[in-house]
């Protein structure tokens, strides 16, 4: 885009100011300004200024939405044998290459008040390994137990995404083929002041942020990665959040209940802890699986009972999904694919009308993200698996308190105590029942309590208050 153009595109959307400073700053930073101006929907701008930034950008709330149905955590006698089956069925997808890991990483983890790319927070228990570390070499391990291949694809954004892959290269891709990890930037939009117009950043550059997580199924397709997906031959994405380190990844119940429910998105999902907990709640509208945020569902809906006194709606979301390839390739066939805007009124740093730069202690404008769970409703079919808390969620988002480092560290060594429990060992504990030793199984020690069992023989007896690392 030239800048006759850009100021001709810019004056029909009533943003001509984003190009009041250009004479003002370098010619690189002309280059980036046009840059960015190219990438702005000049179709889109009008109706989200009218939408989101001057109007409330609330969320719709259905007519009507019930429970969403959840094949249980453990299956009950019906269901065994379709549990067998599935298990089965995903081993093989596995086996046959068709499963890739996907985590979303683009987020900027302002909560936790750590430097640098959430992925790089050291968490396990005793070897203090970065959650990008346990990822990886969680991918390594599966990829060695199925005797396949299993490519690592990371979302990053602009702000993180050198950083990233420099951890990446200098922690020699933990141990995984360089080929198989795929790192990528998602998309940017800009930031509004209350009055509609586009925040300046500073003089050549608009003021943008990550347009969420939902962006992700727009810039697996942009970026080549589906592209790189379907040269592998690989159907199913195994998605979640960088914040979690107990997830899960490579799972293969979850992975053949949705293939053989022919699904193209589903999700795991977990009891709430309570009605009000802050996570996201699964719903049925119109018979589609919708996930509601806790913001957006009014508590009354939230509080409401079944007959025996339980939770109505009960499944809370917990970032974790399985995605198909082909589901992605479909909703990106028309071009420029985004999901619903959601609003959040924040304090964003820009220049103020004399250009002077501006950094508010209240909110003073508009940020614009998508959520991926709002493509739910869009798939043919989705299914939700629950499962456990203490077996596979707890993120770190906050410095101190709830989901902080230490709950999750403390839920770390709880599950590697459970599942050694499980296999038949003891684990010291104090009176009040809480694990006296720092206990941390490595990936390529064991992926499942089951694999414990096989090798009981090589964990060493525990002392109280020891330090043990299986790997
Ligand atoms: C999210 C969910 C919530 C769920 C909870 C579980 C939303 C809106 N809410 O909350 O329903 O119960 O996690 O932990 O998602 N990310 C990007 N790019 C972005 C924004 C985020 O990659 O532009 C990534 C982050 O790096 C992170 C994940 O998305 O891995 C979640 O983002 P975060 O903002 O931490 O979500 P929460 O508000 O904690």
């Amino acid at each position: 885009m030239d800048i006759a153009q850009a100021a001709k595109e810019l004056k029909k959307i009533h943003q001509e100011h984003v190009l009041r400073w250009y004479e003002d700053v370098s010619e690189p930073q002309q280059r980036q300004l046009l840059g960015q101006i190219g990438e702005l929907s000049f179709s889109k701008i009008p109706q989200w200024v009218q939408q989101y930034v001057k109007g409330p950008g609330a969320i719709q709330l259905p007519e009507s939405f019930e429970p969403a149905p959840a094949y249980p955590a453990q299956p009950g006698p019906r269901q065994a044998k379709k549990y067998a089956e599935a298990v089965e069925l995903g081993q093989n997808l596995i086996r046959s290459g068709e499963v890739a890991g996907f985590v979303v990483a683009g987020g900027q983890g302002t909560r936790l008040g750590f430097d640098g790319p959430k992925g790089n927070f050291p968490i396990s228990p005793v070897r203090k390994k970065t959650l990008f570390q346990i990822f990886a070499e969680t991918l390594l391990a599966a990829s060695r137990k199925y005797g396949a291949r299993i490519p690592f694809y990371i979302m990053t954004s602009p702000l993180n995404y050198q950083a990233t892959v420099e951890i990446f290269e200098n922690a020699g891709c933990y141990g995984m083929d360089k080929a198989d990890i795929v790192i990528f930037q998602q998309g940017t939009l800009p930031n509004f002041g209350f009055d509609g117009r586009i925040l300046m950043a500073d003089k050549g550059r608009i003021a943008t942020s990550p347009d969420g997580h939902g962006g992700s199924l727009k810039a697996l397709y942009v970026s080549g990665a589906v592209e790189d997906m379907r040269r592998r031959r690989v159907e199913y994405l195994s998605y979640w959040q960088v914040d979690n380190p107990l997830v899960k990844l490579i799972d293969p119940l979850f992975i053949g209940l949705h293939a053989l429910d022919r699904a193209e998105m589903s999700s795991k999902a977990l009891k709430k802890a309570g009605p009000l907990e802050k996570v996201g709640n699964f719903c049925l509208v119109n018979g589609k699986i919708t996930v509601i945020e806790y913001s957006d569902l009014p508590d009354a809906a939230a509080m409401r009972k079944n007959a025996d006194g339980s939770l109505a709606i009960d499944m809370g979301s917990i970032g974790i999904h399985l995605i198909n390839r082909s589901f992605i390739e479909r909703l990106n066939a028309g071009g420029d694919f985004l999901l619903p805007l959601h609003k959040a009124v924040k304090k964003i740093p820009c220049l103020d009308e004399q250009g002077k730069a501006v950094h508010p202690d209240t909110p003073n404008g508009v940020k614009l993200e998508t959520f991926v769970f709002d493509a739910l409703p869009l798939a043919s079919n989705s299914i939700i698996l629950e499962t456990l808390r203490q077996e596979e969620f707890s993120p770190v988002k906050n410095a101190a308190g709830a989901d902080s480092a230490e709950v999750t560290h403390r839920m770390m060594i709880e599950r590697a105590a459970g599942w050694l429990e499980a296999a038949g060992l003891s684990v010291p504990r104090t009176a009040d029942g809480t694990v006296d030793c720092a206990l941390e199984i490595a990936p390529d020690f064991a992926l499942s309590p089951e694999e414990i069992s096989a090798r009981k023989d090589k964990i060493p007896p525990i002392k109280p208050g020891g330090k043990v690392y299986l790997g």
